[in-house]
């Protein structure tokens, strides 16, 4: 059977992982996380000190760090790997969500990002999730899902995720953050985050995760049966 790539990208919070991994698991595709990468780099950035303003320093540590995917039995779903140590649990918390798009907007981390993505993945079958995806990553892919949801839905979300592992969090503080990412992603000079002239735009703020994953194994099916 025909195999594609599909994209999904869109603001903080919008459940694109959810999305691209329902879907991966559903066509037994490769789900890439994107974010991730930028958030496991964010980490190392601030475990070691490395100044992200300052070129040089950036460029050396790259040489250092390796990124790579493992497979969680308990969740099903894949966790990062940096140089070999499982830091998603570190990724996740506000530190890192406080840097990561600053660290996002260097150059040269998107560079090393974005080569690492593309010859990862040189077949297909494969669901990526991001803000640069479908315009920079794989603008050749079959389909682009750009999705959204209401402010206040993604921050009841991304508060429901948070709160579980830190009590003391604030949707005042979720919804800064994500109102922060929004703005730098999308005002940044390379790779903006921008929807791809031929993504098919998603407001999933009132659908179930089930409708929403219906509806896009839908769209998938017309472009592997097409
Ligand atoms: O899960 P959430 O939508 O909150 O964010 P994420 O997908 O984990 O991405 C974290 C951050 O990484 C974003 O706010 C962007 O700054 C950056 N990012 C990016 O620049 N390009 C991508 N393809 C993916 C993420």
């Amino acid at each position: 059977m025909k195999k594609i790539i599909i994209t999904v990208d869109g603001y903080s919070s919008c459940g694109k992982s959810t999305l691209a991994k329902a879907l991966a698991k559903k066509l037994n595709y490769v789900f890439i996380d994107s974010g991730a990468m930028y958030r496991a780099i964010t980490f190392y950035f601030l475990r070691n000190n490395i100044d992200w303003n300052n070129t040089g320093e950036v460029i050396e540590a790259l040489k250092n760090i390796h990124l790579s995917f493992t497979y969680n039995e308990k969740y099903g779903s894949s966790d990062i790997l940096l140089n070999g140590e499982n830091v998603e649990t570190h990724i996740r918390e506000m530190a890192i969500s406080d840097k990561v798009s600053d660290v996002a907007a260097v150059k040269e981390v998107r560079e090393f990002t974005v080569a690492q993505q593309q010859t990862n993945t040189a077949s297909k079958g494969i669901v990526m999730d991001g803000r640069d995806i479908g315009t920079v990553v794989f603008p050749e892919a079959e389909l682009k899902i750009f999705l959204t949801a209401d402010p206040a839905v993604r921050v009841e979300r991304r508060y429901a995720q948070i709160v579980l592992k830190d009590p003391t969090i604030t949707r005042e503080e979720i919804k800064k953050n994500l109102e922060m990412r929004d703005y730098l992603d999308s005002t940044r000079e390379i790779s903006p985050l921008r929807k791809a002239e031929d993504a098919i735009v998603l407001d999933n703020s009132h659908l179930t995760q089930q409708e929403q994953v219906d509806l896009v194994l839908q769209w998938a099916n017309e472009k592997i049966n097409s």
